[in-house]
């Protein structure tokens, strides 16, 4: 089967924030709440095609088997650190697993091999986490499984991140993404929201997204606003760098860079909390066609009235 790529644009509206059984959760910087129109609902279901796609049918541009080391060289460099640092105590959160062969890969020897630093105190390593919208699981996921402690590795799959409760899944001292939902939720604000909902103070996010303005571009880029996959306008219609928009989040210490080794500009960045009271900016969805990953356009939500 052939997925559509890009399809037509697409007026969104703010999606209803679903409510949560409990616990302090982060506050959009404004209340939002209106039903999306029924393109948005069709864009969706064409997205949900593509993540019911099963073995010729995947898209080759559809990865879903990534190992650590692509996850290592993908995200900024001292991810690998901060995760080899991690001791039984603490917990990790792959958003957008695929087959969670990172995951896997983890608790492999070659890890520790690659990684003697810290080895005694990672000791049985951390417990982890592997989210996905679809059940990707192999043959090597349940061996493994079988063969940790019960409970060390799970895969929770049938929902987004922002379909959870932070009861269900509990807090992370880490979170990564690649090419997950932060590159695929047509609603990148309470994305962002639920992120930092669920990690720890002084816990950090991974990500990166493909083909954006980054911070370092001076000004309006010569490209047209459609060629970029995911782009953000003020309410004027002026660009506003992703790294910007993440900057203004409060309580979050962010670092954005672009992979100099990439011909298509990636910008990586990492998240970290560093207190309660996360505050993230509004963004409504204005554009969002369907792909591996879809291309996306959003709107700053001007500030509430005082
Ligand atoms: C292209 S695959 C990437 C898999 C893996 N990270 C890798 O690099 O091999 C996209 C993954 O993101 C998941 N995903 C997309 N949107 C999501 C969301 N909002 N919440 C949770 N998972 C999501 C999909 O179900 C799928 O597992």
């Amino acid at each position: 089967m052939r997925i559509v790529m890009f399809a037509a644009g697409i007026v969104a509206a703010v999606l209803c924030l679903p409510a949560f059984a409990q616990g302090p959760l982060a506050k959009p910087s404004r209340a939002a709440a209106q039903k999306p129109p029924a393109e948005v609902n069709q864009a969706r279901q064409e997205q949900a095609k593509i993540y019911q796609t099963r073995g010729e049918e995947v898209p080759a541009t559809y990865v879903t088997d990534r190992a650590l080391l692509s996850y290592g060289s993908t995200l900024l460099p001292d991810f690998i650190g901060t995760l080899a640092e991690l001791g039984p105590a603490d917990r990790w959160l792959d958003i957008g697993a695929g087959q969670g062969r990172a995951i896997l890969e983890y608790y492999g020897e070659r890890f520790d091999a690659m990684h003697p630093e810290g080895r005694e105190r990672r000791g049985s390593k951390a417990q982890s986490v592997a989210l996905s919208i679809e059940d990707r699981r192999t043959a090597d996921w349940h061996n493994t499984a079988a063969a940790l402690e019960p409970g060390k590795i799970s895969y929770l799959h049938g929902r987004r991140l922002r379909e959870y409760t932070p009861a269900e899944l509990g807090r992370f001292q880490l979170a990564s993404d690649v090419y997950g939902g932060f590159s695929y939720t047509s609603d990148l604000s309470l994305f962002m929201m639920r992120i930092l909902d669920l990690l720890e103070t002084g816990g950090s996010f991974y990500t990166l997204l493909i083909n954006v303005q980054p911070e370092t571009a001076a000004g309006r880029s010569a490209k047209s606003t459609a060629a970029f996959q995911t782009e953000i306008l003020a309410a004027d219609g002026t660009p506003v760098k992703i790294c910007s928009w993440l900057r203004q989040i409060g309580c979050a210490e962010v670092s954005c860079d672009t992979d100099p080794r990439s011909e298509t500009p990636i910008e990586r960045y990492r998240v970290r909390k560093t207190c309660d009271k996360v505050s993230v900016p509004a963004l409504l969805p204005v554009h969002f066609a369907p792909g591996t990953p879809p291309a996306r356009q959003f709107r700053l939500a001007a500030p509430a009235a005082p």
